[in-house]
């Protein structure tokens, strides 16, 4: 079996997910030999955590690694907006990719990676991990066997928590340019669920929404008491402060980094600066006739979605509740995976999938769940990562450049929308990728 050597680009908090991978379970298909990022403090974190000792390059160096190092594959897990420029660099300089969602953050940044893989022929992994949780990909599974006919419409509703979605306004996300804002950084998880479930490309975008809750004008700030600059000063108890100092992994990825960057964590989510929505709705149109419409609310007092799939011969509803409630004043990591708290009766966390024919009582469809995290979601998730091609999939589950930018092109659409409060179509954003095409994918079965 032949061990590639990889590059991790960006040692934040997501990349110990592909780090643990390769020095533990994939440690035979991939060898980390380098690291390319700008903060010596998260790069030393992860390696004395996960046991490497490699060089690390700042990401002006990006090509030198790749040519000293003999890098076969970069990981990219850096912020959103840095992407772009990352991904085409590492192609050109002669490595395959893995990108974190979103691919990127703006037309320009597809049309970027989209030149470097004409030019370079290499290939992209995009990581959707979404798809994997067994929940969704049995959404797949109904509509793709036919138990409710042709897809006319979906109607899909996210709800992030206080928590969860106050973390979007504390750092880098909070600023557009960033992270192109929530219905991108967030939202491309959900458009790529639609596009995958209905199997169809988005052609047009209606978005409406705005700030409404935090930042200093929110309406959550009037009820927020005095704010300080930096959450970690916050009064003990003040529910929108995260608590660096008590966390020893937080501590060490940020607070004990900022000497180096001035990367501030926790940032007040009521401060100004803050250039992205928190109440979003959107009416999408697609290729195949059907529409979504979709919301996403980032201060809810639960957490989990709801989506309704109306086909022409029935329904299918998949329920969700992450969070049922919010119980802890003082959060120390709002990154952690909600898990629903104690005295949860009213809103139980859990899921519930149901799906009625035209004529027929509905039914519950059981979830089938597999070993290991995230219902054994993860352990595909990361087969396809590492050794792609090496399993049979007949859900489709493995994703590539075009299933990215079908994703971020409705974010992308929508933050024109509303921009310009018209509706957008995928057309005019000029990607320079027919979406219905294979060109750009070097690996057969794999869009
Ligand atoms: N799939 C998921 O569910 C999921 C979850 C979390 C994050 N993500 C994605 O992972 C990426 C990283 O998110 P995070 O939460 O780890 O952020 P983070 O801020 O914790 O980490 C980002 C790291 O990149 C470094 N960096 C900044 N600019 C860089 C550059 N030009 N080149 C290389 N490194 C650079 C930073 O110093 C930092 O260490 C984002 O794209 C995010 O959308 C995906």
């Amino acid at each position: 079996m032949t061990t590639r050597r990889y590059a991790v680009v960006g040692t934040g908090s997501r990349s110990a997910m592909y780090l643990s991978s390769l020095t533990d379970t994939y440690a035979h298909v991939g060898e980390i030999v380098a690291v390319c990022e700008p903060n010596p403090a998260r790069a030393g974190y992860h390696a004395e955590q996960f046991g490497f000792d490699v060089p690390r390059y700042e990401p002006a160096d990006l090509e030198a690694m790749i040519a000293e190092q003999r890098i076969d594959r970069v990981v990219v897990t850096s912020p959103d907006h840095s992407h772009a420029d990352l991904v085409a660099r590492a192609m050109r300089a002669g490595a395959d990719v893995v990108v974190e969602k979103p691919l990127t953050t703006t037309a320009d940044g597809v049309r970027t990676i989209a030149g470097a893989m004409r030019e370079t022929g290499r290939d992209l992994v995009m990581t959707f991990n979404y798809r994997y949780s067994p929940r969704n990909s049995e959404l797949r599974r109904v509509i793709a066997d036919g138990e409710i006919g042709r897809v006319l419409s979906v109607h899909f509703e996210w709800a992030l928590d206080t928590v969860h979605g106050a973390d979007y306004f504390r750092r880098w996300h909070r600023e557009k340019e960033n992270s192109g804002g929530l219905l991108v950084h967030k939202s491309s998880h959900h458009f790529d669920l639609v596009n995958w479930w209905i199997d169809s490309n988005p052609t047009r975008v209606y978005a409406t929404g705005g700030l409404a809750f935090y930042g200093p004008d929110g309406a959550g700030a009037a009820g927020a008491g005095e704010r300080p600059a930096k959450g970690r000063d916050a009064a003990a108890g003040d529910p929108w402060a995260i608590k660096m100092a008590a966390d020893p992994k937080l501590k060490a990825l940020y607070l004990d980094a900022e000497e180096h960057d001035g990367y501030v964590r926790d940032q007040d989510v009521f401060a100004s600066g803050i250039t992205i929505e928190d109440n979003l709705g959107l009416t999408v149109d697609y290729a195949s006739g059907a529409f979504l419409t979709y919301s996403l609310n980032a201060h809810a007092p639960w957490e989990g979605y709801r989506v309704t799939v109306n086909g022409t011969e029935g329904r299918a509803e998949l329920e969700v509740v992450e969070r049922g409630w919010v119980d802890n004043p003082n959060v120390v990591d709002p990154s952690a995976t909600p898990e629903g708290a104690a005295g949860d009766e009213v809103r139980p966390t859990g899921e519930r999938l149901v799906v009625q024919r035209h004529w027929e009582p509905a039914r519950e469809v059981a979830i089938p769940m597999g070993a290991g995290s995230h219902g054994g979601g993860d352990a595909i998730l990361l087969r396809d990562i590492f050794e792609p091609g090496t399993q049979d999939d007949p859900l489709g589950r493995a994703s590539g450049v075009l299933d990215g930018v079908r994703a971020v092109s409705v974010g992308i659409a929508g933050n024109v929308s509303l921009a310009e409060g018209r509706a957008v179509t995928v057309d005019e954003l000029e990607l320079g990728v027919n979406l219905a095409d294979q060109d750009l994918d070097p690996t057969a079965g794999r869009n």
